[in-house]
């Protein structure tokens, strides 16, 4: 072994070595779901999805952030809670309160408690023993009807004493005081938070695993303790994708023993990094697919499209989260209306929590409008928690389709990305309905109706989304494709090997560092995750000429999980090696599988093989497992595999 070490080539060690720590990660995360299993193509037989926490639907409120950056007081969240309540958005759904960084005067000595900076929160000067404490703060809060949420980092420093460092509200003290992250403090502050303080949500960021750099100019000019980092945010190889990983699961441990009645809500914000868009959903109950959103239409582009080609990631507990919304500022403020709909509509139609953040007790009433608006509402909280879908692409326009409930109704929202007005044609198609039968399209913001057959023109105006909901005969009357119920599927393995930046997410100027890196890089790992409707790596679905526009688009060696919840009793699906692969010489095979049991398998297929058909009986299953096996080739890129056409149906035939 020693020897033929030696002579590997370093590049080879290195691949192999990331071999075994990909092995290993799979491995610890099928064990950490109770299986014994090391193979983790092996069906598990039953759901894998993380039932931890509580966001059945997106997280709907309020957050300090974009508002105040650190100079959050009590006086600015209370009002903004009252404008919550007496405006009646709590109502409809905006009840979580959330507090951002600036809210710690420093972590004391002795015993390790945080205190509270009573300067600007008053009620916390609860004195005695403890010193400080949000009981009442959170009481008041759960007394209007609303929850109430805390910030934290997952180092021992947040990101305002990297960034904010005029801030009058940065944690006081000697370098420990100053420690007031979850570094080492894990159980002792989330048992603060969430059993003495009443939390009901936490945001917890990373900066404290990214920025302390040992011998920066910021640690020794702020006398902080150096952290080798675990984030590097311009290389994901430099990455420490398990350790990042591992400190966000004894959090997720430790809220679990603190919550125990699942009353609780974790929002990860490693901005993308660390491969996030692929292990949040296990983990957390949301997790942020990019850095921060700015009030510039180009960030809410950039911030966008981080999260809505994540579709088949997300569902019901598990939401991909492109950031706070910015409504109120800069592009998105009283003198954009345009601006302001798209932004709001876009966030609902791919299920993004729905946390406004600018100050409510001084914005116009025609914001109040907009997000008082319950038909838009209605779509993000819609709890079926299907994603909406990017069925037309481009980097002009988009169409985004999102099933609601039964599947029976559809959303649509068609949005002209950029500064010039934008033709675009609907097609029945598009919704998955019949071409030949009345499609009928409700717009959400006029309330105007439209009846069409087969295609409808529209002319978008510069920066506008058209969101209608949308009624026809549906294209499969009995039954569903898989990629119109992104939120019943979880994606156990999706066959990525090393993490890729995706490519496809729109590059802003970065507003913080402008033109003065040698370009705006792609950054978020997760090219060649799966894919509705398209392959890993965005092309059509097509097998040997033959294209499909539905189905799941998946890289070898992966396994998805479907709920059947709604009883189905039969899956079809045309599978085969996609045209689009870069292998084309490995073959590989399709298997289904019921609730752990072999259903349907495919015989080994190669490129240029006609798709094969396969058909299974998932009477009574509750979940199905859809698994592409191929060899575990080293060297050659993953085989793109291709689902074409996969759906449920009621009954047999079709
Ligand atoms: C990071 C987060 C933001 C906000 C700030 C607070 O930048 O991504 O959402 O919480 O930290 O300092």
């Amino acid at each position: 072994m020693q020897d033929r070490w030696s002579r590997m080539s370093k590049q080879r060690q290195g691949t192999f070595l990331r071999s075994v720590v990909v092995a290993a990660a799979a491995l610890l995360a099928t064990q950490a779901h109770g299986s014994p299993s090391a193979d983790p193509l092996a069906p598990a037989g039953r759901w894998e999805g993380n039932m931890r926490g509580s966001a059945s639907t997106p997280p709907m409120g309020w957050n300090s952030w974009n508002a105040f950056r650190t100079e959050v007081d009590e006086d600015k969240v209370m009002g903004a809670a009252r404008v919550l309540v007496d405006s009646g958005l709590a109502k409809l759904g905006y009840t979580q309160v959330n507090l951002d960084d600036g809210w710690w005067l420093k972590r004391r000595t002795g015993d390790g408690r945080l205190q509270i900076r009573t300067g600007i929160f008053p009620s916390a000067a609860t004195g005695g023993p403890d010193g400080t404490s949000f009981k009442p703060f959170t009481d008041r809060l759960h007394a209007m009807g609303l929850k109430a949420g805390i910030y934290t980092d997952i180092g021992r420093n947040a990101c305002s004493q990297a960034y904010d460092l005029h801030s009058p509200n940065l944690p006081q003290g000697t370098t420990a005081e100053r420690e007031v992250g979850l570094d080492g403090h894990v159980t002792q502050d989330i048992n603060l938070y969430f059993r003495e303080w009443g939390f009901d949500y936490i945001k917890i960021d990373a900066c404290g695993l990214a920025d302390f750099v040992p011998g920066s100019e910021l640690v020794k000019k702020q006398d902080y303790r150096a952290m080798a980092p675990l984030i590097e945010r311009n290389s994901i190889n430099r990455t420490d994708i398990a350790a990042v990983r591992a400190r966000y699961e004894a959090v997720a441990a430790a809220l679990k023993a603190a919550r125990p009645a699942n009353d609780y809500v974790l929002s990860i914000c490693a901005w993308g990094m660390a491969n996030v868009r692929t292990w949040g959903k296990d983990v957390g109950n949301l997790w942020r697919t990019s850095s921060d959103i700015t009030p510039s239409w180009t960030s809410m582009l950039h911030n966008f499209d981080s999260a809505a080609k994540r579709p088949l990631y997300a569902g019901p507990g598990h939401w991909n989260d492109p950031d706070i919304l910015h409504i109120g500022h800069g592009d998105f403020d009283a003198a954009h209306p345009v601006e302001v709909r798209s932004h709001f509509s876009l966030w609902a139609m791919i299920n993004a929590p729905m946390l406004v953040s600018y100050d409510l007790r001084n914005g116009p009433a025609a914001f109040l409008a907009v997000l008082g608006n319950a038909d838009v509402v209605r779509l993000n909280q819609d709890k079926a928690g299907h994603q909406g879908v990017v069925t037309y692409d481009s980097d002009d326009a988009q169409i985004i389709v999102k099933t609601l409930g039964d599947g029976q109704r559809k959303a649509v929202a068609l949005f002209n990305r950029g500064a010039s007005p934008a033709p675009v044609t609907l097609l029945a198609r598009h919704l998955k309905l019949s071409d030949s039968a009345p499609v009928t399209l409700r717009d959400l913001w006029s309330k105007q109706r439209v009846t069409f057959t087969g295609e409808k023109a529209f002319t978008l105006a510069p920066r506008e989304t058209l969101v209608f909901e949308a009624t026809g005969t549906r294209q499969l009357e009995n039954g569903v494709y898989l990629s119109e119920i992104p939120g019943s599927i979880n994606v156990a393995v999706d066959g990525t090997r090393q993490p890729q930046p995706d490519p496809t997410i729109h590059r802003m100027i970065d507003p913080w560092s402008n033109t003065r890196s040698g370009g705006s890089r792609p950054q978020y790992a997760g090219w060649g995750g799966a894919q509705a409707d398209t392959t890993p790596f965005g092309q059509t679905l097509q097998v040997a000429g033959q294209a499909f526009d539905s189905g799941i688009g998946i890289l070898a060696n992966s396994r998805l999980q479907v709920k059947n919840d709604a009883g189905h009793a039969v899956l079809t699906a045309s599978v085969g090696v996609d045209d689009s692969t870069e292998d084309t010489k490995q073959p590989v095979r399709f298997h289904v599988y019921g609730d752990g049991k072999l259903l349907a398998e495919s015989p080994p297929v190669a490129f240029g093989a006609r798709a094969h058909r396969l058909r299974a009986d998932i009477r009574g299953v509750k979940v199905i497992e859809l698994v592409v096996r191929g060899a575990a080739s080293d060297g050659a890129a993953p085989v793109v595999a291709t689902w074409g056409d996969v759906q449920l149906v009621r009954a047999a035939g079709r």
